[in-house]
């Protein structure tokens, strides 16, 4: 098979976008038609101290080596701690989950309250009851527009058999279950 070298692609260096000719919300609304499972990344940053927030834009990207990603926004108050750290855990939430998003994605409260956890490979935590965990080694990151694009590469994964998942679909979460 002859190697892919995408940098080898021809795209002419003059040709731009279009000027986008839909609003944010509406491009919001497009976005919201994808149907995602739902994550929260676990890490600990530089002093130890537990770090975590929920993310859907979480996605495979190679089997060998075994290569996932995920974007952060620029905005995102975990960014430098996320930055910082070698290694961090993308923990696939249960349909019996819904609250862990919630709590995730809340700013000014305690996110671990009443969280059950356990350290993984590198003390990042590994939340209790996901149905799937990907211990990563945070292997680069990608600036692209108002996000970083962050792909980890697996060191460790689990998942439970029979587990139904928590999905998110035009901003509301489903936990009906897919059996
Ligand atoms: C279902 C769902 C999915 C989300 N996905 C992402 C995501 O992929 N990337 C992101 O940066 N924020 C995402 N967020 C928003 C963050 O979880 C939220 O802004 C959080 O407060 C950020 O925390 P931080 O500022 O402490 O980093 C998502 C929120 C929800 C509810």
């Amino acid at each position: 098979m002859r190697p892919f070298h995408p940098q080898a692609i021809d795209l002419n260096s003059s040709a731009h976008a279009l000027p986008p000719d839909f609003t944010q919300s509406q491009f919001r609304h497009a976005l919201g038609q994808f149907a995602t499972g739902v994550t929260v990344v676990t890490a600990l940053n530089p002093q130890g101290g537990l770090v975590g927030l929920t993310v859907s834009s979480f996605n495979s990207v190679s089997l060998a080596p075994p290569l996932v990603l995920w974007s952060l926004a620029h905005k995102s108050g975990s960014m430098e701690a996320l930055l910082a750290c070698p290694h961090y855990v993308i923990n696939v939430l249960s349909a019996e989950q819904t609250e862990l998003a919630n709590q995730f994605a809340t700013k000014g409260i305690d996110r671990y309250a009443g969280v059950h956890w356990s350290p993984g490979l590198h003390g990042a935590p590994v939340i209790h009851g996901a149905v799937a965990t990907f211990e990563c080694f945070n292997r680069s990151r990608h600036d692209e527009g108002d996000h970083i694009i962050f792909v980890g590469e697996v060191e460790r994964c689990s998942h439970r058999e029979q587990a139904d998942p928590l999905l998110y679909h035009g901003g509301s979460f489903y936990t009906g279950g897919l059996r």
